[in-house]
C-alpha cells in the first residue's frame, strides 16, 4: 500500500532549493501539512529572502497540497516550530536540513567559519528539534532527520569546521533515539548525496544534474513514516543507492597483566592484533561497548575466576591465544592453604539452600549437633583458591585471555569425610589442554591435603572462549567425563527452591565475582539480573541425592561430576531430577519454571550398599509410593476404561516436609493410559500439590478432597473440575 502522510505535519528546514524543496514536495505529495522553511541565505550564510520558501510553497499548492512558509534561521527553532502549530496545530516530522558552508583549509579557519557552520548546522538542529520534542512527546509520536555528510564520516580537505559539525548531528542522533524510544520519538541521520548549489562547485554540471535530490527523498520519506520503526541508524544515500552504516570493531587485545603496571611498550607489541578486524565485533550500544572491558576489569582485578558458564554471553568471540599444551601440561600452580571454622561449613550449608525446616539439615546447621558434619560438595570451596587467585595466568604456555573463561565442568570425590576445621592445602597441576574448536578446555586438577592425607580431588573443566583452532587434541584420558542419564522416567524428582538472595549468601563462602549481586555488573554480562553461582546449584543438586539416596550421610558421598549448561536466576526452583543404577545416582537439574536444564550430564557415586538396585526405595520413602505402585498396576489392567472415565492427564506434586518429594504423572488421555514417576512431558490438565501425610488422608477416605482444597492442603493448578474425577483414580485405595 502506498505511505500516505495525510494528517501528519512536516517541517523541512532549508526546504527553499536543493535536497530540502524535493523531501517538500514529496511529502506534500503523499498529504501532508508542510512548513517550508528557508532563511533564503546565499550558501556562506550571508543574506536573506522570502522568495525561495514562498516559490516551494506556491508549487504544493499549486498541486493541490498544503504548506505555509517560514523564513526564520533554524538558530529561531521555537519560531519555526511555533508557525507548524500555528497553521497545522501539531508538529509530527522534523527534517532538519538547513544548511551551508565555509569551506577553508583548516590554518584559515577562522572563528566565524568555524562558529557560523556549528551554529546553523549543530545548533540550529538542536533547537528547531528542542522545540518540537514536547509536542511530539505528548502525542507519542514523531519522526526526526538529521542531515550529516560524508565529510564528517570520512573527512574531506577544507571542511574542518563542517566536517565536525555534521558528525556532531550522528552523536545527536544517537542519544535522542534513546531518550524518544519510549515515546516513539524515532531518530536518523542521512548522509546525502545530491547535485546542488552546495555541490556545484565541487561536481561538473553533468554530475550535479544526474544526481538528482529526487532519488535521496524517498529514503527521508520512509524513514519519517508511521510504519518504520527504523532509529538511531545512519545511511547514505545518492543516485537511487541507500545503504546502512554501524561500527565494527576488532577483537583489540588485553595489554595489561594483573597485579602489573601497563606500559605503551605492551601497546606497541600488541599494535597488530589491536587493530585486526579479523572476527571483528559491530557493538550497537555503549551496554555492549563497555560490556567486554567490564569483562576484562573483573577478570584483572577481582581475585576471582571470571566465572560461571553463562558469561559466555559477555564473551563475544575471543582472541585465539598463546597456548602450548606441551609447555603447560604437567605445569603446577603454587600451593594454595584454606583454613576454616564450622562457621564456614555452615555458611556453605546455607548458600545451598539447608534450613532448619527441615530437621535432619540440622547436623549441617548446627555446631553443637552430635553429628555435625561438612556438607561434602564443600570439598570444592576448600580448592577453589587455586583456581581463582588467577593462577592459571601465571603457567607458561597459558597465555589466556582469562576474561573469557568459562567454568565448564566439575568433579569432586572425596576421599575422607571432610573435617569441619582445620587448614586444608591445595595443590593444583594442568592436567591438560583440549582444542575444541571453539574454545579451549583446561583441565585442572587439584588435590587437597590435611596434613599428608589426602582429603579430595578436584578436576575443574575451564573452558576458553575463542582460545581453540591451536591443532591440539580433542579428547582427553584424564578427563572426567559426564555421563548422559538413563532413557527412562526419572526414579526420584526433587523440586526445591532458591531464594531471591541465594547467590547473596551463597558468594560468602568465596566466590565473589560481582556478576552475582551486582545489577549493573550483570547487565554488562548481558544478564537481566544478577546470576546464582554454578558451584550453587551443584550444592543443591549434591544435597538432594544425598538426602534421597544416602540419609544425608556424608560418608556415603564419594564423587560428583557436572556439566553447567545454563544460569539460573536467584528465586527460581530446583528440579533435580535422579536415576539410580547401583551405587552411580545420575541426576540432571531443571529450572522449574522454564524447564531448561542448568546441570547436565551429572551423576554422584555413592560408597556402601544401602544404593544397591535391590534396596530401591530412598530411606524415609513416601507412603504415597504404594499408592501410586498400585494405581500403575490398575492402569495395567483397566487403563482404557479409566482413560474413556477421566481423560485428563493428572500430574502429583507430593511434598513431604515442607519440601517437594516426588512427582508423579498419570497420563489417562492416551492410548490405555500410563504412569511415571516424574514431571508429565507434556502439558498436565490439572496438577494436584499435596503432602504425602494428607494423601494418605485422602486415599484412605478420612479426608474428602474438597475440604482439603479449601483447607489449604491439597492445591490445584489447571482444570479444578477434574478433581471431581479423583474419587474415579483413587477409590478401592480405603483398604490399603
Ligand atoms: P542547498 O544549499 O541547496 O540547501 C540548503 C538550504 O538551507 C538553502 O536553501 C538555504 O537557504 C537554507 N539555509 C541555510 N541556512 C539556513 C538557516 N540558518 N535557516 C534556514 N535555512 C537555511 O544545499 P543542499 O545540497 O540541498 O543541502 C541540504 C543539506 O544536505 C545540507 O545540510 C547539506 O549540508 C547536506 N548535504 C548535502 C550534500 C549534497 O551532496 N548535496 C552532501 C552532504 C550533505
Amino acid at each position: 500500500m502506498a505511505l500516505s502522510f495525510e494528517g501528519r505535519v512536516v517541517l523541512v528546514t532549508g526546504s527553499g532549493g536543493g535536497l530540502g524543496r524535493e523531501y517538500a514536495l514529496a511529502f506534500a505529495e503523499r498529504g501532508a501539512s508542510v512548513v517550508v522553511n528557508d532563511l533564503g541565505a546565499d550558501i556562506k550564510g550571508g543574506g536573506k529572502s522570502s522568495a525561495a520558501a514562498d516559490k516551494v510553497v506556491e508549487e504544493i499548492r499549486a498541486k493541490g497540497g498544503k504548506a505555509v512558509a517560514n523564513y526564520d534561521s533554524v538558530e529561531d527553532g521555537e519560531k519555526v516550530i511555533q508557525t507548524a502549530l500555528d497553521a497545522f496545530g501539531r508538529i509530527d516530522v522534523v527534517v532538519n536540513n538547513a544548511g551551508i558552508l565555509r569551506d577553508r583549509s583548516f590554518a584559515r579557519t577562522s572563528d566565524l567559519d568555524w562558529d557560523l557552520i556549528q551554529r546553523v548546522h549543530l545548533r540550529g538542529s538542536f533547537l528547531v528539534t528542542r522545540a518540537a520534542w514536547n509536542h511530539m512527546k505528548k502525542q507519542k509520536f514523531g519522526r526526526i532527520i538529521m542531515t550529516a555528510s560524508a565529510a564528517g564520516i570520512y573527512g574531506s580537505f577544507g571542511q574542518a569546521n563542517y566536517s565536525a559539525a555534521k558528525l556532531g548531528l550522528l552523536g545527536l542522533a544517537n542519544t535522542l533515539t534513546i531518550e524518544g524510544g519510549n515515546y516513539n520519538i524515532h531518530c536518523n541521520t542521512i548522509a546525502p548525496v545530491a547535485g546542488s548549489r552546495l555541490t556545484e562547485t565541487v561536481m561538473t554540471p553533468e554530475l550535479v544534474a544526474s544526481l538528482k535530490a529526487e532519488y535521496v527523498a524517498p529514503v527521508v520519506l520512509w524513514l519519517c513514516h508511521e510504519q518504520c520503526q527504523e532509529s538511531g541508524s545512519l545511511f547514505e544515500a545518492g543516485a537511487g543507492w541507500i545503504g546502512k552504516l554501524r561500527w565494527e570493531r576488532t577483537q583489540g587485545a588485553i595489554v595489561r597483566q594483573k597485579n602489573q603496571h601497563m606500559t605503551p611498550e605492551a601497546v606497541r607489541d600488541q599494535w597488530d592484533k589491536i587493530c585486526d578486524f579479523t572476527d571483528s565485533t559491530k557493538p550497537s550500544s555503549t551496554r555492549e561497548s563497555v560490556q567486554y572491558m567490564m569483562t576484562v576489569l573483573s577478570g584483572l582485578e577481582s581475585d576471582e575466576e571470571v566465572g560461571a558458564n553463562a558469561t559466555a554471553a559477555a564473551a563475544a568471540a575471543a582472541s585465539a591465544s598463546g597456548l602450548n599444551p606441551a609447555e603447560a601440561v604437567g605445569q603446577k600452580l603454587p600451593p594454595t592453604t584454606f583454613v576454616f571454622t564450622p562457621t564456614q561449613c555452615i555458611l556453605y550449608a546455607l548458600g545451598v539452600g539447608m534450613s532448619t525446616k527441615d530437621p535432619d539439615h540440622l547436623r549441617f546447621l548446627y555446631e553443637g549437633h552430635e553429628d555435625f558434619s561438612c556438607l561434602p560438595t564443600f570439598g570444592v570451596i576448600a580448592s577453589q583458591a587455586a583456581m581463582m587467585g588467577g593462577g592459571l595466568s601465571s603457567v607458561p604456555g597459558l597465555n589466556i585471555d582469562f576474561t573469557q573463561v568459562l567454568h565448564g565442568e566439575q568433579y569432586l570425590e572425596l576421599y575422607k569425610p571432610l573435617p569441619t576445621s582445620g587448614a586444608l592445602t591445595s595443590q593444583s597441576t594442568v592436567a591438560d589442554v583440549l582444542d575444541k574448536g571453539s574454545g579451549a578446555v583446561i583441565l585442572l586438577d587439584v588435590n587437597t591435603y590435611s596434613g599428608d592425607e589426602l582429603i579430595c580431588f578436584n578436576q575443574f573443566s575451564v573452558f576458553v572462549v575463542g582460545a581453540g583452532g591451536f591443532g591440539g587434541r580433542r579428547n582427553s584420558e584424564k578427563a572426567k567425563a559426564a555421563l548422559p542419564p538413563p532413557k527412562r522416567a526419572p526414579d526420584v524428582v526433587v523440586i526445591d527452591s532458591t531464594t531471591r538472595d541465594q547467590a547473596a549468601l551463597y558468594r560468602l563462602s568465596g566466590d565473589w565475582n560481582p556478576l552475582h549481586i551486582d545489577p549493573s555488573f550483570a547487565a554488562m554480562g548481558g544478564f537481566k539480573a544478577p546470576i546464582l553461582h554454578g558451584l550453587c546449584s551443584f550444592g543443591f543438586a549434591a544435597r538432594h541425592v544425598l538426602k534421597q539416596f544416602a540419609n544425608n550421610e556424608p560418608s556415603r558421598f564419594k564423587a560428583i561430576k557436572v556439566r553447567f549448561a545454563k544460569p539460573v536466576m536467584p528465586g527460581q526452583s530446583l528440579q533435580t531430577e535422579m536415576w539410580k543404577e547401583g551405587n552411580r545416582i545420575h541426576l540432571q537439574c531443571k529450572v522449574k519454571e522454564t524447564d531448561s536444564v542448568v546441570l547436565a550430564g551429572a551423576y554422584v557415586d555413592l560408597h556402601g550398599s544401602e544404593a544397591s538396585p535391590e534396596n530401591l526405595t530412598p530411606p524415609g520413602a513416601l507412603q504415597s509410593e504404594l499408592v501410586f505402585a498400585e494405581i500403575g498396576r490398575r492402569i495395567e489392567d483397566s487403563g482404557s476404561e479409566l482413560v474413556k472415565k477421566v481423560n485428563a492427564v493428572v500430574a502429583w506434586e507430593i511434598t513431604k516436609d515442607n519440601r517437594n518429594a516426588a512427582q508423579w504423572t498419570i497420563d489417562l488421555k492416551n492410548a490405555g493410559g500410563s504412569l511415571h514417576k516424574g514431571p508429565s512431558s507434556g502439558k498436565a490438565d490439572v496438577t494436584i500439590t499435596v503432602s504425602d501425610e494428607d494423601f494418605m488422608e485422602v486415599v484412605q477416605g478420612r479426608l474428602n478432597p474438597q475440604t482439603a482444597f479449601f483447607a489449604g492442603k491439597l492445591k490445584v493448578r489447571g482444570d479444578i473440575m477434574l478433581t471431581q474425577k479423583l474419587e474415579v483414580i483413587l477409590k478401592d485405595h480405603a483398604k490399603l
